[in-house]
């Protein structure tokens, strides 16, 4: 499918019924989506090589110098590094750490961690984003509920999506899944558009309501990313950073993060 055509085609449809549509540049062409495809395979192969090595012991300092090596090594560029004066090639963020937790030769991974690694890499000039949740030995029952579930609503986000879905069906998706489990979802901090660029538009937010939102078009790329907090969803942001956020009640916080692009008969992941 020529996705630029059949949006020219479909948009004054759904304009026509009163719908929000995304603007004609958040489409992707067949060539730019091969190109974060290509983006996201490093990507994917940058964070299994986390996963081989990641352990007890381990500065988060070495997973950033796991990941800034094998991207060169892979022809690609860390996205992170330099990104708004952020000073490291990917985000590690232990336990209450809810995102952009900077690698540091002091944070010493220990038994019963949970961390999420955060990755993008810029291929040919087109960039991938994913982030994995690790566990490191052996984790509390509670611990391993919250990815669990974190996980689970991730995947009942992408269940919604095909053509013409609409973004708050994202987000009701996660929401209710997380609030039926207890936990409770980061509001402030989103998924995006990717793929030309680090952030683009659309913002993706992780709560919702069903049926409202943008309309969601063949050829969208964008990430899925919900925050997930066993307590209260307040965060504050590290004043000493201006990066780290962190749950106000110091409760842990899991996420995971794909890339996907919507196609003619649902959706492809192009980055986990
Ligand atoms: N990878 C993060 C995201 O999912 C962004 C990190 S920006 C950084 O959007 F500067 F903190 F690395
Ligand atoms: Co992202
Ligand atoms: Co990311």
């Amino acid at each position: 499918m020529d996705y630029i055509k059949n949006y020219e085609e479909m948009a004054p449809k759904y304009q026509k019924l009163g719908m929000p549509i995304p603007r004609r540049d958040m489409i992707k062409t067949a060539e730019q989506i091969e190109g974060i495809r290509e983006a996201g395979i490093i990507n994917n192969k940058i964070l299994d090589l986390v996963a081989a090595n990641i352990r007890v012991g381990m500065s988060t300092l070495e997973i950033d110098e796991i990941v800034h090596n094998a991207t060169i090594e892979l022809g690609g560029v860390p996205a992170t590094l330099g990104f708004e004066c952020y000073p490291k090639s990917c985000c590690t963020s232990i336990n209450e750490q809810v995102c952009h937790g900077i690698p540091s030769p002091k944070d010493i991974l220990k038994n019963g961690d949970i961390v999420n690694v955060d990755c993008t890499t810029i291929y040919k000039g087109y960039y991938a984003d994913a982030s994995r949740m690790f566990q490191i030995g052996l984790i509390t029952e509670e611990a391993a509920k919250l990815i669990r579930v974190t996980k689970e609503a991730l995947e009942l986000a992408l269940k919604t999506l095909k053509p013409y879905s609409r973004l708050g069906d994202i987000g009701y998706a996660i929401e209710h899944h997380v609030k039926q489990n207890g936990f409770s979802v980061v509001h402030e901090i989103g998924g995006h558009g990717v793929g030309i660029d680090f952030h683009e538009d659309p913002y993706v937010a992780h709560f919702g309501k069903r049926d409202t939102g943008l309309v969601l078009f063949p050829g969208m790329v964008f990430t899925i990313e919900p925050m997930i907090n066993v307590g209260t969803r307040k965060v504050f942001l590290d004043a000493a950073n201006n990066w780290t956020i962190y749950t106000m009640d110091g409760s842990l916080s899991a996420q995971v993060e794909h890339t996907v692009v919507i196609t003619e008969d649902g959706f492809e992941i192009l980055a986990y």
